[in-house]
């Protein structure tokens, strides 16, 4: 298992990660209809037609992105940027082998040479065990949130504050 900065060629792959993993893990409370909302462009992570893969290319890259790799396969993926972890899907097959906890440290030590002291995540209740195992901090209770045309999704918000080294 590798951790490497992610490329705009690697899009289509992180594409299809999410589509699958969002709607397993995080979408199911959802009718189809609104999943299929909450999913935005990523309801067309499998197509192969050009309009939809353009707009995958258009939510995808991040200003800080990484994807874990296992043999040459995409199975993990962490988008972000200053101060902020965005997103973070790691295959239903992968999961509790550490592979979100490794993309996360990679998120925090290079968050940290740039000198950023916290971080900030708006989590889905699924992943609020995860990221207390990481040190992040529950700042507010639940809040309902939207995701592209989608309105009914649940996030936590977070943050982990660092400690002067
Ligand atoms: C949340 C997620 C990224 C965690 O990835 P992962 O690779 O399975 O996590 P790790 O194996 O690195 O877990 C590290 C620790 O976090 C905790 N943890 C992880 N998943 C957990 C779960 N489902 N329930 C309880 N604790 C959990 C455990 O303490 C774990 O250590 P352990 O396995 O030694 O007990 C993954 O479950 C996922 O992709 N979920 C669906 C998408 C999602 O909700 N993403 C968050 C968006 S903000």
């Amino acid at each position: 298992m590798k951790i490497r900065v992610g490329t705009k060629e690697d899009a289509p792959a992180i594409g299809r990660l999410i589509a699958t993993t969002y709607r397993t893990y995080n979408l199911s409370h959802a009718d189809p209809e609104e999943q299929d909302r909450l999913l935005g462009p990523f309801r067309n992570a499998f197509s192969d037609d050009p309009r939809h893969r353009e707009a995958i290319l258009g939510v995808v890259p991040s200003p800080m992105l990484y994807v874990a790799v296992d043999r040459d396969k995409i199975v993990g993926v962490l988008r972000g940027r200053k101060n902020v972890l965005a997103s973070l899907f790691v295959g239903g097959a992968y999961h509790r082998r550490g592979v979100g906890r490794m993309l996360v440290e990679r998120f925090e030590k290079d968050s940290r040479k740039l000198g950023v002291n916290w971080i900030r995540v708006a989590a889905t209740l699924y992943a609020v065990p995860f990221y207390q195992s990481m040190g992040y901090k529950k700042t507010t209770g639940v809040r309902r949130c939207h995701s592209f045309e989608g309105t009914d999704l649940k996030q936590q918000p977070m943050k982990k504050r660092f400690t002067k080294r």
